[in-house]
């Protein structure tokens, strides 16, 4: 990951946000390479999902709503994370990030309660004969290494207060502070200080950014920054119905920002308080089988990940137990993805019923229905809901595409090379146009030529400085799936050929300019 940090700030994909100000967190600005990447993967979702469907049609709606379609959706009552805070570090968790367990020893008789190092919890029976002594709590942050983390420290623990017995430990998964009772919480160390009685409760942390519309700075003129696109698809549902000639099933698709008030932001761009989303709401009939639409859409959004790149060995899926769902779900299943720390949530697809809808129809007071001609009756129609973020996604084609490789130079030295193996269809350059030389006006005539007829269609770039080798280095660097360059045979000999070098072969062939702009048509697309 720090490997991928690094080369995204030096060959200017993402910085931090206000840098200069000692940054600020939860933020982050895409530089040159990074916009257009991020602009790539949103055209193609947008051409794929909206343009080459029929039944699908786009949406842009404002970022700030009236703040009752926050009220109807739940947002305001419901959009919340359980936070604790450290009252002595001043650090803030995220309930559900935070684990614990208390650190329990085996002892044949029962340990008198001033040897005790928790004197409030009595050795208690534990079977066979043997007594349970608690001698205290370990806390670790949610990592890969949650469960070990908290063994470490409870043997650490066990050393420390030179407690003799057999430390029982079996903690397959460790319990999260959403569950820590009274008694617990004052044991439990502070990931911050590694000392117990600094954390709070964990309390409802509403996640949406407030703002005020208008000259007054009061009560009745709070609004929000939405914290989801999906909202404005609801609200428009009837003028899109009344205007867009759809019919049943049909969805809306919309890109924007959405923004978060996350308590622990982290993992670079993974979870940011300002991010983008890609979401469609697809409308289906009350009475449509709704299981099966879900699938089509899981299946749907798994082949559009690897059109663009992603490896399948990365991708796997979780399906939300049914006990955790809201109460009005069917049914949601997130699309994983294994990044370097871990195997995340990088989409996830939910059968809403139709919750939101009836929501805005009563809060409104304006009914969202459809006719049905067959039956001649009114209903409300249901939803299936894919929802990703553009961030999760740049962040996963940076994470699978990046690759150190040991190679040849042109005199058979070994060197060492940094590429990124993006897919044609989002690399930020597509093309990069070298002349072997750049004191030789005729290959320069001819290479500018060339770079000018393909920036007409194609982001290309013109590099002209060091040896040819350490170009192509640069541009396996950022990415770029193909270098032409153009060499004295193309001058000297019949049919104007270029060299054409791919990225991930390394190999190279000669090509001719009608030959280029085919294989850029089918590849880019
Ligand atoms: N309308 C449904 C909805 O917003 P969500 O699971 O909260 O569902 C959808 O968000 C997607 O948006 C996630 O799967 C993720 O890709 C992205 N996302 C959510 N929160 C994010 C954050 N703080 N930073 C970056 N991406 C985020």
């Amino acid at each position: 990951m720090d490997a991928i940090v690094a080369l995204a700030k030096r060959r200017g994909f993402i910085f931090q946000s206000s840098e200069i100000y000692g940054g600020f967190n939860g933020f982050f600005d895409y530089g040159p390479l990074g916009a257009e990447l991020k602009k790539n993967i949103r055209d193609c979702w947008w051409d794929d999902m909206v343009r080459r469907r029929d039944d699908i049609v786009g949406l842009e709606s404002s970022i700030i709503m009236h703040p009752k379609v926050w009220e109807a959706s739940g947002h305001v009552a419901g959009f919340t994370d359980p936070l604790v805070d450290c009252k002595e570090s001043k650090q803030r968790y995220r309930a559900d990030q935070l684990f614990w367990e208390p650190v329990t020893v085996l002892t044949p008789q029962p340990t008198p309660i001033e040897k005790l190092p928790l004197p409030d919890f009595p050795s208690e029976p534990a079977g066979n004969g043997m007594w349970s002594n608690t001698i205290g709590y370990v806390s670790a942050l949610e990592s890969e290494r949650t469960n070990a983390e908290l063994h470490e420290k409870a043997l650490e623990l066990k050393r420390k207060l030179a407690f003799q017995g057999q430390l029982h430990w079996e903690v397959a998964t460790a319990r999260d502070f959403t569950v820590a009772t009274e008694r617990d919480i004052p044991h439990i160390p502070s990931p911050a200080t590694g000392k117990p009685g600094s954390l709070t409760a964990p309390r409802s942390f509403n996640m949406m950014f407030q703002t005020n519309v208008g000259a007054m700075t009061d009560a009745s003129s709070v609004a929000y920054l939405r914290p989801e696109t999906a909202q404005g698809m609801f609200v428009d549902f009837k003028n899109v119905v009344d205007t867009g000639r759809v019919k049943l099933p049909f969805g809306i698709a919309q890109i924007g920002k959405s923004f978060r008030n996350e308590i622990t932001p982290r993992n670079f761009i993974f979870r940011s308080r300002e991010f983008e989303q890609m979401e469609m709401e697809y409308f289906i009939h009350e009475d449509a089988d709704w299981a099966k639409c879900h699938e089509e859409w899981i299946v749907w959004c798994e082949a559009w990940l690897k059109s663009i790149g992603l490896p399948a060995s990365h991708l796997s899926r979780y399906t939300h137990p049914k006990e955790k769902l809201a109460f009005y779900s069917r049914g949601t299943v997130d699309i994983m993805f294994a990044y370097p720390f871990g195997v995340q949530e990088l989409w996830g697809i939910a059968a809403r019923g139709n919750y939101d809808l009836t929501q805005h129809a009563n809060a409104s007071g304006k009914p969202q229905e459809i006719f049905d001609e067959a039956t001649k009756k009114k209903f409300v129609p249901h939803v299936i809901e894919p929802a990703v973020g553009v961030d999760r996604i740049l962040l996963a084609v940076l994470c699978a595409g990046y690759a150190e490789e040991e190679v040849k130079d042109e005199k058979g030295a070994v060197e060492k090379r940094t590429v990124l193996r993006f897919s044609p269809r989002i690399a930020p350059v597509k093309v990069a146009v070298l002349p072997l030389l750049k004191n030789k006006p005729e290959l320069v005539a001819v290479a500018q030529k060339l770079h000018a007829k393909l920036k007409r269609k194609y982001a290309v770039f013109y590099d002209e400085a060091g040896a040819i080798g350490r170009r192509y280095r640069r541009q396996d660097e950022i990415g770029t799936p193909w270098c032409v360059t153009i060499d004295f045979d193309t001058i000297e000999k019949p049919g104007e050929t270029f060299t054409l070098r791919e990225r991930d072969s390394m190999q190279q062939r000669r090509i001719t300019e009608a030959e280029l702009f085919q294989l850029l048509e089918e590849q880019v697309y």
